[in-house]
């Protein structure tokens, strides 16, 4: 597929019965029962405690790990132990260091089999839209985080695929820098709509961005709560406050509570 064709027929994400457990004695139970749907071209959120097995469910997904039961498809396709399905932003942003932003951007899509120049006259087109025009040649150390993140993102959408899925994008940046990248992403993806599946610890950066969010127990994983969001995009700051999203927040946090056990079911 080139990087350049708009995805109109999308599929989505369908998870079935899906449990994952890391060989050792005993083993390690991470994902247990996994039902999850994910509508073609929607945004949708997990939240979930530390070491639950968010990243693990994403890189199922992106081909990297085959569970020990269920199914996994994207875009109409088997992912389990098949890489090359989905575009996987990694928890960590793996830019690398000796390589200039233009040349960490086009990396993904040519592994995918972008041709270079098609990679670079998109990726150049992209740079502005993304709040990097004017560093393409400079080295990921002289990028400050929020940066990074949104050419690590950059290269994300650059790959040629319907399903993003993106690990905690935003975690390492400081609150005022997050806030500008939820604006900033729910712009980009309202002009290049793909389908989406995003890990974050933030239940309000969840809400502000989402379709729908589901909460994840503490390990092993599995899908117990699930909140609808309607409200309409962009989602400025204002919405925060609103009666509807305080009260879905309160829900999130309770099920949160409920997945480490500090509460009964
Ligand atoms: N390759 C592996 N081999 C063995 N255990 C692993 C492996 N990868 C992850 N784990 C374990 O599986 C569990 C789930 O890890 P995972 O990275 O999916 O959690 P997470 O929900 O993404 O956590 P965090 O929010 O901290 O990123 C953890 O206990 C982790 O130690
Ligand atoms: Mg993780």
């Amino acid at each position: 597929m080139r990087a350049s064709t708009v995805v109109r027929t999308m599929t989505g994400i369908q998870v079935e019965g899906l449990s994952l457990s890391f060989p050792g004695r005993p083993p390690l139970r991470v994902l247990e029962d996994i039902d999850l749907d994910v509508p073609g071209g929607s945004f949708v959120s997990i939240v979930g405690p530390s070491g639950c097995g968010k990243s693990t469910l994403l890189r199922v997904l992106a081909g990297l790990l085959v569970p020990n039961k269920g199914t996994a498809q994207a875009s109409g396709e088997d992912t389990c132990g098949r890489a090359g399905h989905t575009a996987y932003m990694p928890q960590r942003d793996l830019l690398l260091p000796w390589k200039k932003a233009l040349n960490n951007a086009v990396l993904g899509a040519e592994i995918a089999g972008v041709s270079k120049h098609e990679a670079r006259e998109r990726a150049l087109s992209l740079f502005d839209q993304f709040g990097l025009a004017g560093f393409e040649q400079a080295w990921p150390s002289q990028l400050s985080g929020g940066m990074r993140q949104r050419l690590a993102l950059l290269r994300t959408f650059l790959l040629p695929m319907e399903v993003l899925l993106l690990d905690e994008p935003f975690g390492a940046l400081d609150a005022i820098t997050r806030r500008g990248m939820h604006q900033w992403l729910q712009e980009v993806w309202q002009r290049d709509q793909r389908t989406v599946l995003f890990v974050t610890h933030d239940v309000e950066e969840a809400l502000l961005l989402s379709d729908v969010v589901y909460v994840m127990s503490a390990r092993p994983g599995r899908l117990i709560e699930r909140v609808d969001v309607r409200f309409p995009r962009p989602r400025g700051l204002e919405v925060v406050s609103d009666a509807e999203f305080v009260d879905m927040k309160a829900r999130l946090l309770a099920a949160l509570d409920r997945a480490m056990g500090n509460v009964p079911d």
